[in-house]
């Protein structure tokens, strides 16, 4: 008779557990991000990566316990961000199948995966649930041209099925500093599909401000969900974490299921789930050391019948025009940032943007820099005497990690200290009312640019706007967002666009210049830059 019940309470759990799942014809899925504090040990990498893995073994029971679908962890997360040089690399570095080897750590024994990765795909195995992790890689390699310790060293994301095995795995394109590791001759574009009916592209970090591979999975290839490893270094005021996840979440209308890094004291915090133009699904920015689990059901997106985009543009890829003007290069100086309780900011230097002072009341202008122009219009009251408003108009090229150079064009009104635009996004609390603000910025109309939201409060999330509204016309599109009333402690309300047109390298010998100009990069070479100066 026990053992009757026993098994009939078995069976039904078998069910109930089934039930749980969502299946290809679910019109959601449970999604699950972990903001994620990794411990670190120097000089053991064996007990790093395990006590790590333990850590996401018991969040991979608590995701299973919600019934999440997949779950994702932070960029670095195993390892931490303090890797050693290259010589010393090996023991942080780990052996992964490739998913035509169609392989399962848990379970298989011809290959010689470290622990962490077998605990990890049990515990995928064991709550049946998808797994993102990112490690780091090491790859065996023989032919000429190999580096001589025989070996190529990736940033890595990997993906495990419900049962644990390697389905998928994508090798970070866009490196920030990072010198130890190596890069795909060829960028990767990975995707891969779930037994709930989702194809799902992913990429790391640095390489959501870069056009391949984000744009291939999003306007070559329809993706409309992605998984986002990140340990991001947040720079204010356009490019902290959260406010950049939700932008290119948005920009892009699709979701995005991002894991942050958690060690503010170095400026790495944010996670969240987006969902694309229906907004944040949930987001956290902790301000201190913090661990969480963020699980939220994601509605899908059906490619058909989501139009946010005119497809035949996409499909005809227009050019952009690489008209040779002279644009400004953000100027360099000496890095600058502060600090909101725990969290560093790196800020921005906003000295070469074309600014205006905005004041109390009414304002309607035009403000352009070169041929690139901005429409204004504000009410603003109660004006507050420790914060200035400054309206910020920017076109032309920055630099990071001294020899990336990136397009970039914006049309912003930002927080400031005072009228100088050197002290604007130190985030304050603002008693000053925007009653109503609406931008309107001009872009070329091609397939090279991406204009997202980008906007900020004092609690370090972006502000919920009203409304963003694309309007295309042959050479150009026109992008509106407005402002709900009465929104307080504004930071930034942006339009901030990357021009991939204007993307590339600076030359070496030009590139002692651009030293200063960093995020998303290990702590080591984070001060290193900054010791330079
Ligand atoms: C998962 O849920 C079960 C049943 O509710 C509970 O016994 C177990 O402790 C939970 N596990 C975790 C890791 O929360
Ligand atoms: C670290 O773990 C690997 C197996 O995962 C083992 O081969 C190696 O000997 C260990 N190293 C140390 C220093 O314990
Ligand atoms: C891999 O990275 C190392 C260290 O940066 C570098 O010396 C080597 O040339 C790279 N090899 C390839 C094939 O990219
Ligand atoms: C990704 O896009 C770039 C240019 O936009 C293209 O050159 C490249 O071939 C694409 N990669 C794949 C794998 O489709
Ligand atoms: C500006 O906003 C205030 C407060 O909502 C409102 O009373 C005033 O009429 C507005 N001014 C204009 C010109 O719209
Ligand atoms: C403006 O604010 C910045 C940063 O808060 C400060 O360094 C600078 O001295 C201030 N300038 C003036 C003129 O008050
Ligand atoms: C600025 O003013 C706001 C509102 O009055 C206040 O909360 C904040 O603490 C002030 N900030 C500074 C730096 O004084
Ligand atoms: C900032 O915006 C978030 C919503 O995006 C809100 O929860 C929070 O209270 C806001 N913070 C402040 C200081 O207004």
């Amino acid at each position: 008779m026990r053992e009757m019940q026993y098994i009939l309470i078995l069976l039904l759990a078998g069910i109930y557990d089934t039930q749980q799942r969502s299946t290809a014809e679910s019109d959601t899925y449970m999604a699950a991000v972990v903001e994620f504090p990794p411990v670190f040990f120097k000089d053991d990498a064996n007990l790093t990566l395990l006590t790590n893995a333990k850590s996401y073994v018991n969040y991979i029971h608590r995701a299973g316990n919600q019934s999440a679908d997949i779950i994702v962890f932070p960029e670095d997360g195993l390892t931490g961000l303090n890797l050693p040089n290259r010589k010393e690399l090996d023991p942080w570095m780990t052996i992964i199948p490739d998913a035509v080897d169609n392989y399962t750590p848990c379970t298989g024994s011809t290959l010689s995966v470290s622990d962490a990765l077998k605990l990890i795909s049990c515990a995928a195995r064991d709550n049946q649930i998808y797994v993102v992790i990112n490690i780091a890689e090491k790859l065996p390699c023989e032919k000429d041209g190999c580096p001589s310790d025989k070996f190529l060293y990736y940033n890595t994301n990997v993906v495990f099925d419900r049962n644990g095995k390697v389905i998928a795995k994508y090798r970070k394109t866009n490196l920030f500093g990072e010198y130890q590791f190596n890069v795909t001759e060829i960028p990767e574009v990975v995707t891969f599909d779930t037994d709930f009916g989702v194809t799902f592209g992913t990429f790391i970090c640095f390489d959501i401000l870069f056009k391949v591979p984000a744009m291939n999975l999003t306007r070559v290839l329809g993706v409309k969900d992605i998984i986002f490893s990140t340990a991001w270094f947040s720079e204010s005021p356009f490019l902290t974490a959260v406010q950049t996840q939700y932008g290119w979440s948005f920009a892009e209308d699709v979701n995005l299921l991002a894991s942050g890094y958690n060690n503010p004291q170095r400026g790495n915090a944010g996670s969240g789930i987006y969902l694309g133009r229906n907004g944040v699904g949930t987001a956290i920015m902790p301000l201190q050391k913090k661990e969480a689990l963020l699980v939220y059901e994601v509605p899908k997106k059906i490619k058909s019948t989501v139009v946010t985009k005119n497809q035949d543009d996409i499909s005809n890829s227009k050019e952009c025009s690489k008209a040779d003007i002279t644009i400004p290069s953000q100027s360099q100086k000496p890095l600058e940032y502060g600090t909101v309780y725990d969290l560093t900011l790196i800020y921005d230097n906003l000295d070469v943007f074309e600014t205006a002072i905005l004041t109390e009341g009414v304002t309607e202008t035009k403000l352009c820099q070169n041929k690139f122009c901005c429409d204004f219009s504000v009410n603003m009251s109660n004006a507050n005497s420790n914060t200035t408003y400054l309206l910020a108009v920017f076109y032309g090229t920055r630099t990071y990690v001294r020899t990336i150079v990136a397009g970039t064009a914006s049309c912003a009104v930002i927080q400031c200290s005072n009228k100088s635009s050197t002290s604007c996004g130190r985030v304050q609390n603002s008693d000053t009312v925007f009653n109503s603000l609406v931008i309107t910025g001009t872009f070329e109309n091609c397939n090279d640019v991406i204009v997202m939201p980008m906007s900020l409060n004092s609690s370090i999330l972006p502000i919920a706007h009203d409304t963003y509204m694309e309007t295309i016309h042959e050479e150009h599109k026109h992008v509106t967002i407005s402002i709900q009333p009465s929104t307080k402690n504004l930071v930034t309300f942006a339009l901030y666009a990357r021009d991939f047109t204007r993307d590339g390298l600076v030359s070496s010998a030009s590139g002692y210049k651009y030293i200063f100009y960093s995020f998303i990069l290990p702590v080591s070479i984070f001060l290193y830059l900054f010791t330079w100066a």
